[in-house]
């Protein structure tokens, strides 16, 4: 075996179950959480999240990259769209489509759910589609709150990715604002 430690598995949502707050984002990168197996741990994506996270009282302790680094999330936990690494690192519409239960079950196992965060316009129609939205209904717009039928916020942003903040389609300015957002939207 090329990579005996890689974890190479569904990657497991991380944070605790009763949060108000859940983060989905695209899929386990090839270096990061399929390599970690905690969601965006070990990517470029992930240093954005982390600290932004930290900034807004999300997180406690020290990111490392390491699922063993001690971090913990308060009042937030992280999921996927799409809990295995997909071929090319690009999920198609039936891995989507597959991984829409496992979503589902997230949704309805969190008792104090109020806001999901869609990272990018994937999970941004994954979310929809969950709740049973018409995706016609709701743009994809950064930093947009859309309330849906079921009691849910949806807010989106940009993908934190390397693509996205090195083209700076997203600032870092930008993320903390959607987290402004959010804040408000909890209170
Ligand atoms: N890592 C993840 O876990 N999810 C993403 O969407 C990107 C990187």
């Amino acid at each position: 075996m090329k990579y005996p430690d890689k974890f190479n598995s569904p990657v497991p949502s991380f944070g605790p179950i009763d949060a108000e707050l859940l983060i989905v984002g695209l899929a386990p990168g090839l270096k990061g959480a399929n390599f970690t197996g905690r969601p965006f741990t070990g990517d470029f994506a992930g240093d954005l999240l982390y600290s932004t996270l930290s900034k807004y009282k999300f997180a406690k302790g020290t990111y490392d990259a390491r699922p063993d680094d001690g971090l913990e999330l308060h009042n937030c936990r992280i999921t996927n769209a799409v809990r295995c690494l997909p071929p090319e690192n690009k999920p198609t519409g039936a891995e989507i489509n597959n991984c829409r239960p496992f979503l589902i079950s997230q949704f309805e196992e969190m008792p104090n759910l109020k806001i999901i965060l869609a990272l990018g316009l994937v999970a941004h129609k994954t979310v929809l589609k969950t709740c049973n939205e018409k995706i016609s209904a709701h743009k994809f717009v950064h930093n947009t709150t859309h309330q849906m039928q079921n009691g849910l916020t949806l807010i989106d942003s940009y993908h934190c990715s390397k693509y996205n903040t090195s083209t700076k389609r997203l600032t870092e300015q930008m993320f903390h604002d959607v987290f402004e957002t959010i804040k408000v939207s909890l209170k």
